[in-house]
């Protein structure tokens, strides 16, 4: 059978768009964001999109009318909010980076709040806070020292990482952001890390961090919110994922009725699975060693399996009856490390489009222009409806900004 999103072929959004080509589901993004806010109902958490996982407006506005609020990283994702219509006020601002512009953009938009990384990131905001004559409401991201077993590269809560502040630190950065004048304390952060396919280690920052609230509260820094980071890992290959239920459930015994407002960073378990890449197959070529599948998607597109060594499922979307080969799937880009798939058995020939699978996060999120290449169109699917929400780019966007002036 064809393979379809919602109501749509994948042969007619290939046929109608062209390839490369994303396409999302917008029943499935509704689900995903809805499974958050079903099972921790009873916490009423306020779920704020991680919008590095994907930022198409459309997305983000369809999420935007589903109540989410944002998590964001820099100046331009506080802007795609804004532009899609989110609210600042349901905004907070991560990253151990931000510049003294990002900061006045951030405050003057009204984000909920600051989650802070560093001892001269707390100075530095109070900083532009008191040349604005604002107040700037802070949380400090506290690094609580577990070891979220994911991959290396998106593993973030390790002493190790660069990313928050030390556990044993975080009281006496408490003490000092509470000297500067221009700061509210409103509460407390951590992230431990992404792709998270086991439930123990995100129970345990939890536990860590509310120890750290009840510690602060005696020293009488009450705070107002707790912010356990990003989401649980997603379905790829046949991991599998911490139920979300069973996740709500522990956090819930965990705050018990300490009277602490939660907030979650899901980025991508609410959009991985509801997004698939289109791609056609170029060649079959058959190798001394080895068979490729030469597709037109390429790591500039899909960026994963090069980085991390990422599994994505791949499916011909229109099943054949032909023998299957074992190939590689690679991209055209002239780099030994552009593949898509390693070792895949799939029956198809030149011509045929195939589907590479959880392609919603961090893929046209990571996509870049390697090689001169445009990036590829997005496309929106609701039933039987197709929308254009990202146009294919073009050359001449590509080269916009530049002069040949020498
Ligand atoms: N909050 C913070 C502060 C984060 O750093 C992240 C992800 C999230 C939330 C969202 O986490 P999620 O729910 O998506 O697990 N490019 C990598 C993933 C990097 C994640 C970085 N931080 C990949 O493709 O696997």
């Amino acid at each position: 059978m064809t393979l379809h999103c919602e109501n749509i072929s994948f042969t007619d959004l290939a046929g109608q768009f062209g390839t490369p080509l994303y396409v999302y589901s917008q029943s499935a993004l509704t689900e995903a964001f809805c499974a958050y806010t079903s099972a921790f109902s009873a916490l009423s958490p306020l779920v704020c999109y991680a919008v590095k996982a994907n930022g198409n407006l459309s997305l983000l506005k369809h999420f935007a009318a589903l109540g989410s609020g944002f998590d964001i990283v820099s100046g331009g994702e506080l802007a795609r909010v804004l532009a899609a219509g989110g609210d600042a006020g349901k905004t907070i601002f991560s990253g151990v980076g931000k510049s003294e512009a990002e900061i006045e953009f951030a405050l003057n938009a009204g984000v909920l709040c600051f989650n802070v990384e560093s001892l001269p990131e707390l100075d530095r905001i109070n900083a532009v806070a008191a040349r604005l004559n604002q107040t700037a409401p802070i949380s400090l991201r506290i690094n609580p020292d577990v070891d979220a077993k994911t991959h290396p590269y998106i593993s973030t809560g390790l002493k190790a990482n660069k990313f928050g502040i030390a556990y044993a630190d975080a009281p006496a950065a408490y003490r000092h952001a509470a000297t500067l004048p221009h700061l509210r304390i409103t509460g407390i952060d951590c992230h431990i890390g992404s792709q998270l396919t086991d439930l123990s280690p995100l129970v345990e920052a939890c536990e860590r961090i509310v120890l750290l609230v009840d510690q602060l509260a005696v020293e009488g820094i009450a705070l107002e919110h707790i912010d356990l980071g990003g989401g649980i890992g997603i379905v790829y290959n046949n991991e599998s994922v911490p139920d979300l239920a069973g996740y709500a459930r522990a956090v819930d015994t965990i705050i018990g009725t300490r009277p602490l407002k939660l907030m979650l960073e899901p980025g991508r378990s609410l959009v991985g699975n509801a997004g698939t890449l289109l791609t056609k197959v170029e060649y079959i070529k058959h190798g001394e060693e080895k068979n490729f599948i030469i597709v037109d998607a390429a790591m500039n597109d899909l960026m994963r399996p090069a980085l991390y060594e990422a599994y994505h499922h791949i499916e011909a979307v229109e099943p054949k009856n032909i023998a299957p080969i074992s190939a590689d799937v690679v991209g055209p880009i002239c780099e030994t490390g552009d593949f898509l798939a390693h070792n895949r058995t799939l029956a198809c020939e030149a011509g045929d489009i195939l589907a590479i699978r959880s392609a919603g996060a961090y893929a046209a999120s990571m996509a870049s222009n390697y090689n001169t290449r445009n990036r590829a169109a997005e496309v929106w699917v609701n039933g039987s409806q197709a929308r254009l929400v990202r146009q294919r780019e073009s050359f001449e966007q590509q080269m916009a900004n530049e002069t040949a002036c020498l």
